[in-house]
């Protein structure tokens, strides 16, 4: 089972680089599942019911999210009925949507779990009691189980990597929109990368435009951010292989195009 996924696409730059390279992506590596994380797909914040089903169309199967999963109000109106779309588990109970969803790729069930951190984030509930509960749960169908981990901080994405070491299949980190060159796989199976990073703006701060940005940082009075609309653009993205029995990664590739890692098919 090879599994690909594509880290925090930010608005319009973002989601025409999933359009032109996601078909070259699957043609060089024939994923099974592929996965995208759609929490800044909507000029940056959030993600609305069209962008969502264009990333079907495009060859998605999953849209993970994270802390932007609300940013646009009419998520409330589609959420509940978008089967493939996974919003951070550890939500407090009765939050809209769910954290969890099941696939059935040609007779084999793959669990995909979407979580978020707290370190410098909202204090919600706690991640790894949530991924415990959701490890038992997944695991009465299946060993492939993949987490998405929306997190700020390094320590609390390493903490919860090697807490599920061999329980789950990969832990893929995003929300800090800048890939991290720590791609490995964990002694007991589970495949491990800090951030998959961003794809969107390759000339902006993080994918928003540098000058309200450094504007922020030199007064420290509230700026209106903006995703970058011109110019280079770039994919970040993580290509898991799975044993299909054990549930336990065997290989990992870090993906990332730009001008500056042009992409060879
Ligand atoms: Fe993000
Ligand atoms: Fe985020």
């Amino acid at each position: 089972m090879k599994i690909l996924f594509i880290g925090d696409v930010v608005g319009s730059p973002g989601r025409d680089m999933v359009k032109e390279y996601l078909p070259k992506l699957k043609e060089k590596y024939r994923p099974n599942v592929t996965i995208i994380n759609g929490e800044n797909a909507a000029a940056g914040k959030g993600i609305t019911e069209k962008i969502y089903k264009q990333f079907l169309e495009w060859g998605s199967q999953v849209i993970t999210m994270g802390n932007h999963t609300w940013d646009k109000k009419e998520i409330f109106e589609f959420i509940d009925d978008a089967k493939y779309m996974i919003r951070p588990a550890n939500y407090p109970e009765g939050t809209p949507g769910k954290g969890i969803v099941f696939l059935n790729v040609n007779g084999i069930e793959v669990a995909v779990i979407n979580l978020q951190g707290r370190t410098f984030l909202p204090a919600i509930d706690d991640p790894f009691t949530k991924v415990d509960e959701l490890i038992e749960l997944a695991k009465k169908r299946t060993n492939i189980i993949f987490v998405d981990f929306h997190a700020e901080a390094t320590s609390e994405k390493q903490a919860l990597a090697w807490y599920v070491n061999g329980r789950v299949s990969a832990v893929v980190g995003t929300h800090t929109h800048t890939q991290t060159a720590d791609d490995r796989i964990l002694p007991d199976g589970t495949a491990y990368i800090t951030d998959v990073g961003m794809t969107g703006p390759y000339d902006g701060i993080l994918g928003v435009d540098r000058e309200s940005v450094i504007k922020r940082f030199l007064t420290s009075l509230p700026v209106r951010f903006e995703v970058v609309k011109d110019g280079r653009t770039q994919l970040s993205g993580f290509l898991v292989t799975i044993d299909n029995n054990s549930g336990k990664a065997t290989k990992v590739e870090r993906i990332l195009i730009n001008d500056d890692h042009p992409f060879f098919s």
